[in-house]
């Protein structure tokens, strides 16, 4: 019954195959996006962004009925968060926020960015607390320069508004036992007090407003979303609806995790051009043969070759030159340092636009003097 936490758990993910995102479907009980959905998303947005045209988000929870209910002229709001440790942001970090910011600018809805400073702590991931607070202020201010409405973004350290979310934390722990949490979450005698208590603070935004929310996030996310849905109506709020995104892979190669304690398998949000080339260069696992000769006469492999994985979720929005990418490389014309040179390229781009915004940016509006923000500071939770 438990399996599916061989896969995925509270502490870690395990991907080891593009089957295993299909047994989570099955384990989680959630949906595969379709070509239905899309088109009926598309039907509104005029077009798809790239992490959606991709099926890097792949699975979700009543996407298809939110989608009929706004049709209807039912609101819903954004919900999504990234807990902060001791380490910096990584380009994997930033895929649930620009999918996140894509929604609120096609629907002008609100979002809500928690940045829970506890829970790698209490998750013993992180050893110094006053550390993380540091990097909770950082990891803020990374968010926000990805463009978010500083008028409709709302981005809090639970640490700090902990005052207005406590209310609806005592109602919602008092609805979820241990033993329901241990086999959702799959913790054990070594756990600390504070995970299980954590779960409540997860989902107190979801209610936050009394409209549908909407959560997009990593799919080791959903165990907590799952729970929201059991209590949410009991208070009068809605069931949260999820779109689930597979995880990415770090820079030696497929599967392999993107780990912020480990710079030789990541890129960061504040890498430089020649830091981004030089990690490609040096570590990024290539499908390419061992000698030009032989990459010449037999091509490389795409789907194993972490450059153009990340070309194909994220980088490369324009269908065309990708799949020109995918069939030079595997004809052998494209080399393997043409394809780094080219990723490395297209992510100093993309990531070059971030930094520069983020020399300027005024995170005092998202966490306290923007209108939802101010308005966010008088919330209370209401039955
Ligand atoms: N638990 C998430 C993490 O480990 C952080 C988080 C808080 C979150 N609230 C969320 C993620 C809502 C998605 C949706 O990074």
């Amino acid at each position: 019954m438990n399996e599916y936490k061989d896969i995925i758990n509270i502490y870690d993910a395990n991907i080891k195959e593009e089957k295993d995102y299909e047994k989570l479907i099955k384990f989680f009980g959630v949906k595969e996006i379709d070509d239905i959905i899309l088109n009926n998303l598309k039907y509104i947005t005029g077009d798809l962004h790239v992490l959606l045209r991709r099926k890097f988000f792949y699975a979700h929870r009543d996407f298809d009925i939110l989608l009929n209910k706004y049709n209807e002229g039912k609101r819903f709001f954004l919900y999504t968060g990234r807990a902060p440790s001791k380490s910096k942001m990584h380009i994997g970090h930033l895929i649930p926020f620009l999918l996140t910011k894509w929604f609120q600018e096609k629907f002008n809805v609100n979002v809500y960015i928690q940045i829970p400073d506890e829970e790698k702590y209490w998750e013993k991931k992180a050893d110094n607390y006053e550390e993380i607070r540091e990097y909770a202020l950082e990891d803020a201010k990374t968010i926000a320069s990805l463009g978010f409405d500083p008028d409709k973004t709302f981005i809090f350290i639970d640490s700090e508004y902990i005052k207005n979310m406590y209310k609806a934390a005592i109602y919602v722990a008092r609805e979820i036992n241990l033993n329901t949490a241990k086999s959702v979450f799959g913790f054990d005698d070594n756990s600390t007090i504070g995970l299980p208590f954590y779960i409540a603070l997860q989902i107190v935004p979801t209610f936050f407003e009394r409209n549908i929310p909407l959560i997009p996030c990593g799919i080791d996310q959903d165990p907590y979303f799952r729970l929201q849905r059991d209590i949410a109506e009991k208070f009068g709020y809605y069931k949260a609806s999820t779109i689930l995104s597979k995880f990415v892979w770090g820079l030696q190669g497929p599967y392999t995790k993107m780990s912020a304690s480990d710079p030789k398998s990541a890129i960061f949000i504040d890498d430089d051009y020649d830091t981004i080339r030089y990690k490609i260069f040096k570590y990024a696992f290539s499908g390419g043969r061992g000698t030009l000769e032989e990459h010449r006469k037999y091509g490389g492999n795409p789907d194993i070759d972490v450059s153009y994985f990340w070309l194909s979720v994220l980088f490369e929005e324009d269908d065309n030159k990708l799949k020109e990418i995918r069939e030079k490389y595997i004809m052998g014309e494209l080399t393997t340092g043409e394809l780094k040179e080219y990723t490395a390229k297209k992510i100093w781009e993309f990531l070059s636009n971030i930094q520069e915004r983020r020399k300027n940016i005024n995170i005092d509006k998202f966490m306290y003097d923007g209108r939802l923000a101010r308005e966010m500071w008088e919330w209370e939770f209401r039955i």
